[in-house]
């Protein structure tokens, strides 16, 4: 298999390679001069803002929003997963965690979308008991309609209010389509 037959199994294209170009240049160039504005472009021991990738649905705008960061930046990554079945609705646990501790740093959680909310909520709360300076959040794309617990978000790439399955710069169905470029919508043959 290969991307030209992932590609007519899109419905349709939500946001092209060049959009999604030019709403991370601008994420990132908002993010930093938050940042530097705030006195927050490194913490009070000169250490540099820390972004945090959640495995592995943001990898792709991790790398390309980090890229066009204009303030010094580490990253690390850290994964989650959901439980299935049978337990609490929105139960989450840890998979893998930031390789170094985060006490007193800068950190902005890095995610391609957040939809009911519990991931963030859960990775949120799970950072901040650890003592760093701050915790903010970015994704790329806000599915805020479909939440189901209240979290804050802020930096939102797109705002998307249709429920529709998307897939593509770094979101999957099944595992598939992450290596697209653009983000778009799955054919419901393809969904199931
Ligand atoms: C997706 C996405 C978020 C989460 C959002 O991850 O990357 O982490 O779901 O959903 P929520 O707001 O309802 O909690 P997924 O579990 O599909 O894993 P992946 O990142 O490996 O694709």
């Amino acid at each position: 298999m290969n991307q030209i037959d992932l590609r007519t199994r899109i419905d349709r294209v939500l946001y092209s390679e060049d959009v999604i170009s030019r709403r991370v240049r601008e994420l990132a160039q908002e993010i930093s001069d938050d940042y530097r504005t705030r006195g927050h472009a490194a913490d009070a021991k000169g250490r540099p803002l820390l972004m945090a990738c959640i495995l592995r649905g943001a990898l792709v705008f991790m790398a390309d929003l980090a890229r066009e960061m204009t303030i010094p930046v580490e990253y690390d990554l850290i994964s989650v997963s959901s439980y299935g079945n049978g337990t609490a609705p929105g139960a989450v646990r840890l998979v893998k965690d930031l390789e170094r501790p985060i006490e007193g740093r800068d950190v902005l959680i890095v995610e391609d979308i957040i939809d009911t909310g519990y991931t963030i909520e859960y990775l949120r709360r799970n950072l901040e008991s650890r003592d760093p300076a701050s915790v903010r959040v970015c994704t790329l794309v806000d599915k805020a309609a479909r939440r189901e617990i209240k979290t804050q978000v802020d930096y939102i790439g797109f705002e998307l209010s249709e429920d529709a399955f998307v897939v593509g710069y770094g979101m999957d169905y099944a595992e598939l389509y992450r290596n697209l470029p653009f983000i778009g919508v799955l054919k419901q043959e393809y969904i199931g």
